[in-house]
């Protein structure tokens, strides 16, 4: 993280309250908005270090909470974490035997960006077709998703791909992004199966 961020208000306001990044107040707004998230739900987080989307969900289920990444996730008290790269079978696959059943998957994944704005463009919609595919995967019917992307050209497509698989689609640009960013987040509720 660039000097130019790390003093920023969000940022500060993160580490003041115990998180690890600045971005746990996008899913405390996602969840305000639109409750993906029920007191029961098994949770998988993709793309989850260093950690503080699972310091949010452990708030906001009694339920068991995975979060996946290629970097290791430092420690957190009653968070299971796999390291690895959510987009092999064999990773879905141990995911799924350790949770059995799965309500809610999240997805705050990004790929290291190069800097040309359309390749990195086109990189984040495939891994985000990945995260879809992963959800659809484990989702049991009913559950919910959520997915950051950026908007551009391809956006649309993982658009409307994330419809034929949820009954209910919304998009939201969350307070807590950099502004200038094109970053969006996708919501999924109510999975077809
Ligand atoms: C913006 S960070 C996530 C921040 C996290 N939501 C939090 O609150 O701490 C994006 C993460 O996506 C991870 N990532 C990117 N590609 C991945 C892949 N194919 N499999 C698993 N994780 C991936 C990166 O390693 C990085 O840690």
């Amino acid at each position: 993280m660039g000097s130019q961020w790390s003093r920023d208000k969000v940022y500060l306001r993160a580490k003041h309250e115990g998180f690890r990044s600045r971005a746990s107040f996008k899913l405390i707004e996602i969840q305000d908005k639109f409750a993906i998230i029920r007191r029961d739900d098994n949770i998988i987080d993709l793309g989850a270090a260093p950690g503080s989307w699972l310091q949010v969900l452990r708030t906001l289920t009694d339920g068991r909470v995975l979060g996946i990444d290629l970097n290791p996730i430092a420690t957190l008290e009653g968070i299971d974490t796999i390291e690895g790269d959510l987009t092999e079978p064999v990773i879905q696959q141990k995911a799924l035997e350790m949770l059995g059943s799965v309500s809610v998957v999240v997805c705050d994944a990004a790929p290291k960006l190069s800097g040309h704005k359309s390749y990195d463009q086109a990189r984040a919609i495939a891994l985000g077709e990945e995260a879809l595919a992963f959800a659809c995967n484990v989702l049991k019917p009913g559950g919910n998703f959520v997915i950051k992307s950026f908007q551009g050209v391809d956006f649309p497509e993982l658009l409307g791909q994330t419809r034929e698989h949820f009954y209910v689609v919304k998009t939201y640009s969350a307070k807590a992004t950099r502004k200038g960013s094109t970053e969006i987040y996708v919501i999924g509720k109510n999975f077809k199966g």
